[in-house]
C-alpha cells in the first residue's frame, strides 16, 4: 500500500483529504512549515512517502497584492521545495492551484493547456508555484480549482467560505448584495478531494488538470441557490461588482476553468445540495 502524506491538513481541502485517507500521515503548519526549506527536506526525506498532497496555501488575494512576500513563500517557494524533495525520493506530488492564473477575460473559460496570464499577485504566486512543480518534479499532478467551499475550518487562517458568510448574514436579517457580473464554478472541496484520489489511484498521465464542479454561476446565483435549498427567505439583491469599493487586487471577471481531461464532476447545484443537506 502507498504511503501518503497530506500537508496543510487543517484547510478546506486538507480536511477532506484526511477523511478520505484515514491511514495517511497528515501535518498542519505546526508539524511542518512549508516555508522552512530544511524542515521540508529533512522531515519528508525521513518519512519517505510515495504520494504527497500539498494542501497549503496563502489564499488572501488582497493581502498578496499589498505584500506579496508571504504569498510567494507559501504558494511559490513552498511548492518548489516540496517538488525537489519529492523528486529526490521518487514520490508523486499532488499540488493545487487556481483559476486566477488566467486573465479571466474569456467568457468561454480556459482549458488545461491555455496560456496563463495572471492579473494579480496571488495568481502570479500560484503560477510560479505551478512552474516550480513542473520543473523540479517528474511525477506531479497540478490540479487547478476555484470558488472552493467546505465545512467551516477550525484553522484561523483558512479561507472563509462564501456560503457561511451568506448564511450568517441571512440569519442576522441583514440585506445582502451579491455580485452578478463575475463568474466562476463553485466547487465542493470533498468532490475535489475524491477527484484527486482517483487521479493518483488510476495512475493517469502526469500534468495539469482542472478540478471543478460543472456549470457557471455568479456569486448572486450561488447565494440564491443556497437560500433556496435551505428554504431561507433572504433579502438578496443582485449588483454589479462596481457597487463595492475597489479591492486591492483585480479579480478575473470569468474565473472559469474547463475540465477536458478527467470525467466531469457533478453540477455545482447537486454538490451544493449534498453539502448543505449533509453537513
Ligand atoms: N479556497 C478557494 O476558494 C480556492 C480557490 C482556488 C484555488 N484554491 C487552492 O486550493 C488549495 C486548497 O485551498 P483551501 O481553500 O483548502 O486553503 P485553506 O483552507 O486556506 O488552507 C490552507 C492551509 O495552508 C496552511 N498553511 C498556510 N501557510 C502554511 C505554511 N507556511 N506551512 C504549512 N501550512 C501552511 C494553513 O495552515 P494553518 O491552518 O495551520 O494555518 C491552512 O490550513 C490551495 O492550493 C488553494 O490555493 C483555493
Amino acid at each position: 500500500m502507498s504511503k501518503v502524506l497530506i500537508v496543510g491538513k487543517n484547510g478546506n481541502l486538507g480536511r477532506e483529504l484526511v477523511s478520505l485517507y484515514p491511514e495517511a500521515t497528515a501535518w498542519g503548519r505546526t508539524e511542518l512549515d512549508v516555508a522552512d526549506e530544511s524542515a521540508v527536506l529533512n522531515k519528508i526525506t525521513e518519512l519517505k512517502p510515495d504520494i504527497v498532497f500539498n494542501c497549503t496555501a496563502y489564499n488572501d488575494v488582497d493581502g498578496a497584492e499589498q505584500n506579496p512576500a508571504p504569498a510567494n513563500q507559501i504558494n511559490a517557494k513552498g511548492p518548489e521545495t516540496l517538488a525537489k524533495v519529492c523528486d529526490q525520493i521518487s514520490a508523486t506530488l499532488v499540488h493545487f492551484s487556481t483559476g486566477q492564473v488566467f486573465a479571466g477575460d474569456s467568457k468561454d473559460g480556459y482549458t488545461e493547456t491555455d496560456t496563463p496570464q495572471p492579473i494579480n499577485a496571488y495568481g502570479q504566486s500560484k503560477l510560479t508555484g505551478e512552474q516550480a512543480v513542473a520543473n523540479f518534479c517528474q511525477k506531479y499532478y497540478i490540479i487547478r480549482t476555484e470558488w472552493l467551499y467546505a465545512k467551516p475550518s477550525t484553522s484561523g487562517t483558512s479561507k472563509k467560505s462564501f456560503i457561511d458568510i451568506m448564511l450568517k448574514m441571512a440569519k442576522a436579517g441583514k440585506p445582502i448584495k451579491a455580485v452578478d457580473d463575475e463568474f466562476g464554478k463553485p466547487t465542493y472541496a470533498r468532490d475535489l478531494a475524491i477527484m484527486s484520489k482517483e487521479l493518483v489511484e488510476q495512475n493517469l498521465v502526469y500534468g495539469i488538470y482542472h478540478g471543478i464542479n460543472e456549470g457557471l454561476a455568479s456569486r448572486y446565483d450561488w447565494a440564491k441557490e443556497t437560500f433556496r435549498i435551505k428554504n431561507i427567505e433572504a433579502d438578496l439583491t443582485p449588483v454589479p461588482a462596481s457597487t463595492f469599493p475597489p479591492r486591492a487586487a483585480k479579480r478575473p471577471q470569468y474565473e472559469v476553468l474547463n475540465n477536458t481531461k478527467f470525467p466531469k464532476l457533478r453540477s455545482w447545484q447537486d454538490a451544493l445540495k449534498d453539502y448543505l443537506t449533509n453537513n
